[in-house]
């Protein structure tokens, strides 16, 4: 940014010249040459790196490919030049240090298709306008959690809890209650709305969400994003991407359309919030223009970013638990202690270090977003020392970084043990939620449900393995934008008290 010296932070206020400003400045005397060039395989003629792309399990790929090429690497896609970061340094030092160097998102042609044209949060890139949506989302969304989060997430943990209970300890696949729990938090929050498990509403819902997460992720729609000639091509899978996001856009749409003509509308609501929040905007004397369709595009975000990534972290906790018993004893044991028969609430999160050391140990081995979501760099800037162009998409593994022997001992053991007092481990190389301008902006919502869910569970519940099985849960799982394991079946008894 010449002649701008003073770099914005994304809370509003400024700082002295950020490291990049003086990078950028260093460099006009000094030949690009000077920087090393970034390691990484070697590409084809055309289409690059396109294959190692296309691994079944891409952050276990990606982190294999780290300890041939370092923590930071780069691998070509057609004539975009992603960076690959491996370590919780270097992504730090990307994501948080120099966030506003690198706080942009790839435009791409079915991003903006999935995106309602960049007007979603998570993937709309960074300008003035994203930055009085985010203001505005993340507002909406503290107001209504000081609220009543709490409650929320205690009352969907209590109907949990009775759903368990039906099931009388028979062998059940815990995935969809998970989703259902987890979906009616944000659902009320958002809407004052909470569904039944077999809701057709909930069931299309989420069947239209989790399809465009999956499509979108799939190398049939990346390559039209490298290869614009396959755009011309007969697409099957674009095809259905479209008609998916047709059927959000009616089904978000008649939401909101429902929540403006309530009479008794839950005025604490999100979506009251936002969309007062638009209201005041576009009568205020400020210059970007917030619309209806960015009240839209956030209520898919939050539906999106706080559905399936807390009901896939559920799923882990119970696979892991299994695996090793001993630690559910163990949180079981501090439970009893600490509460002495009464439910968990939040704030007993300082007196409950086994539970928080298990949650954290599952957050590393198993980041639900195990790649965050691609950042840009919106200037030219360096990471580790590396001369990054503007425009570089980046692409923090956090998996990675969560399994980097530098750091952790054993990094593939299951090992809460780790991060309670005594251990060996701090929580600061973990990054689950990401970080800087980007920030996960759930982070608040996920961390105050893993921690009541968890509680609640492992309270009432035993999870064991049924009586005619003695085949652990595969903990390998299945990579897309969410890390998910693959289909097992508990057997939960209850504990009497
Ligand atoms: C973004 C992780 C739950 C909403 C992200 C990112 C990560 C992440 C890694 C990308 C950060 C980056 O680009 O650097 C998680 C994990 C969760 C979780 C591990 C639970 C275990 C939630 C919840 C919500 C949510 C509950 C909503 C209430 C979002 C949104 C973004 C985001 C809107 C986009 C932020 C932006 O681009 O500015 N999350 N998330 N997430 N998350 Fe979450």
């Amino acid at each position: 940014q010449r002649g701008k010296p003073l770099h914005e932070h994304h809370n509003g206020s400024t700082s002295k010249v950020s490291e990049s400003g003086l990078w950028q400045r260093l460099s006009q005397f000094l030949p690009w040459s000077s920087s090393p060039s970034l390691p990484g395989p070697p590409g084809f003629f055309l289409i690059g790196n396109m294959m190692e792309l296309t691994h079944d399990h891409l952050p276990i790929h990606l982190t294999n490919l780290a300890q041939r090429y370092g923590s930071i690497y780069r691998l070509k896609c057609g004539n975009t030049t992603m960076v690959v970061l491996n370590s919780s340094e270097v992504i730090r030092e990307a994501l948080v240090k120099k966030w506003s160097d690198f706080a942009g998102r790839p435009v791409s042609y079915t991003g903006d298709i999935v995106s309602g044209g960049g007007c979603s949060i998570s993937l709309g890139d960074y300008n003035e306008k994203w930055r009085a949506h985010r203001r505005l989302v993340h507002s909406a969304l503290q107001r209504c959690c000081q609220k009543s989060l709490h409650e929320v997430i205690e009352r969907q943990a209590l109907h949990l809890r009775k759903v368990l209970m039906d099931y009388d300890g028979s062998a059940v696949d815990l995935a969809e209650d998970f989703t259902v729990a987890a979906s009616n938090v944000i659902t009320t929050l958002t809407f004052g709305k909470e569904y039944d498990k077999s809701s057709v509403e909930l069931q299309q819902l989420h069947s239209c969400l989790n399809e465009i997460v999956a499509l979108w992720g799939s190398s049939w729609i990346s390559a039209l994003d490298s290869f614009p000639l396959l755009r011309k091509l007969p697409n099957p899978v674009f095809s259905r991407l479209l008609k998916e996001v047709t059927k959000r856009d009616d089904i978000i749409r008649e939401h909101l359309n429902n929540y403006k003509s309530q009479d008794n509308k839950s005025e604490d609501a999100i979506t009251g919030s936002l969309l007062r929040g638009i209201d005041q905007h576009q009568n205020s004397e400020e210059d970007v223009l917030l619309t209806d369709i960015h009240v839209h595009m956030a209520t898919v975000d939050l539906l999106i970013g706080g559905t399936e990534t807390t009901a896939a972290w559920l799923s882990w906790t119970v696979a892991f638990l299994l695996h090793r018993p001993e630690v559910q004893t163990g949180v079981y044991e501090e439970l009893c202690t600490v509460l002495e028969g009464r439910y968990p609430k939040y704030s007993d999160k300082h007196r409950l270090p086994v539970l928080c050391s298990l949650i954290n140990e599952v957050l590393r081995l198993r980041p639900v977003a195990p790649l965050a979501v691609p950042h840009r760099a919106i200037r030219d800037s360096s990471i580790a020392g590396y001369f990054i162009p503007k425009g570089t998409v980046i692409i923090p593994n956090v998996f990675g970084a969560h399994h980097d022997p530098a750091v952790w001992s054993e990094p593939y053991s299951f090992r809460p043990e780790r991060f309670v007092e005594g251990g060996s481990c701090s929580t600061r190389a973990l990054l689950p939620f990401g970080g800087g301008a980007r920030l996960c902006l759930g982070e608040a919502v996920a961390k105050m449900e893993l921690f009541l869910f968890t509680a609640y569970l492992l309270r009432d519940f035993q999870f064991i393995l049924p009586n005619n099985s003695d085949s652990l849960p595969d903990l390998r799982g299945v990579a897309s934008v969410v890390l998910k394991i693959n289909s097992y079946k508990p057997l939960e008894t209850n504990i009497i008290y």
